[in-house]
């Protein structure tokens, strides 16, 4: 994909954040926390708050959901919902430490006027494991996500789902493993999938830009791309220059104290897509 690049262009998007008030990490549910490791909340809340002002900055909107104490991993929107065209399919989290985030989501959905919010019968974590490419989501599955869901995903949010497999512990999300750079194009680390969900990728995105091993470990692809800026972790800097390299703008982020509980750019934001209005 060296084609020359006519100026990549931002749209605006509507993201939905939450202030890390209460993050900590006490419990572990995925191999990058280690609750013997001390947090700086107040840190993480000026990290977070500095993604959240470049957002605006950049035209986007933010709407923020209010944090709940005793949900340290509340900050991770993107587990919340998943939205597509105003359908909004809430979260159905693996571990019962998480579980009390779903009807925050719910109710936020429901009180800011959307008709269409549905409860998941299928443990689901979201934007964490569905990415929105386009009018497809990419669905990942293996560690968090049950399969029975991307079934679920498909008919509540009426596009077409592609059930990817996850391999590597440390990616065990998704959006860990993958981002979306716009409608047509993604990123990913081949090595956090089973050779059948790479021979998917490979096939349906012969050009997308595939990620090292370093960029990859420090979270380089837990990234957002509003078609022109990509936000990402300010460590991934090789990912930086072949973004760079394909027209993309990448904006690095330290959020160096949400990492301690193995979440990022991506994972601190949910995107509400709307349907289009002719
Ligand atoms: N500690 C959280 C968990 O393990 C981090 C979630 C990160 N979110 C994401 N979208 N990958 O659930």
């Amino acid at each position: 994909m060296s084609q020359p690049q006519t100026a990549r262009q931002a749209t605006p998007r509507h993201y939905l954040m939450c202030r890390p008030t209460y993050f900590d990490v006490n419990y572990a549910i995925n191999p990058w926390m280690d609750p013997d490791k001390p947090v700086d909340t107040d840190l993480a809340i000026e990290q977070w708050d500095n993604l959240r002002r470049l957002y605006l900055e950049h035209g986007h909107t933010v709407d923020l959901v209010e944090p709940l104490e005793g949900l340290p991993d509340m900050v991770f929107a993107a587990n919340g919902a998943t939205v597509v065209d105003d359908k909004v399919l809430i979260a159905r989290f693996r571990h019962r430490e998480r579980a009390a985030e779903a009807p925050a989501y719910h109710r936020w959905y429901t009180s800011h006027g959307y008709a269409e919010v549905a409860s998941a019968e299928y443990v689901n974590e979201a934007e964490g494991d569905y990415i929105v490419v386009g009018r497809t989501v990419l669905a990942g599955t293996g560690f968090r996500t049950d399969p029975r869901a991307h079934a679920e995903a498909e008919k509540v949010l009426g596009v077409p789902v592609v059930s990817l497999t996850l391999v590597d512990p440390r990616f065990y999300h998704l959006d860990v493993a993958l981002a979306a750079l716009s409608d047509t194009e993604v990123m990913y680390y081949p090595g956090a999938f089973s050779e059948e969900s790479l021979a998917v990728l490979r096939e349906l995105y012969p050009d997308a830009i595939l990620v090292g091993d370093e960029d990859a470990e420090a979270f380089g692809l837990n990234a957002v791309s509003d078609g022109r800026h990509v936000y990402l972790p300010e460590t991934a800097t090789g990912l930086a220059e072949q973004l760079r390299a394909h027209g993309f703008e990448p904006v690095g982020i330290d959020l160096s104290e949400l990492l301690k509980a193995g979440g990022s750019v991506k994972c601190t934001t949910q995107e509400i897509r709307h349907r289009a209005t002719a």
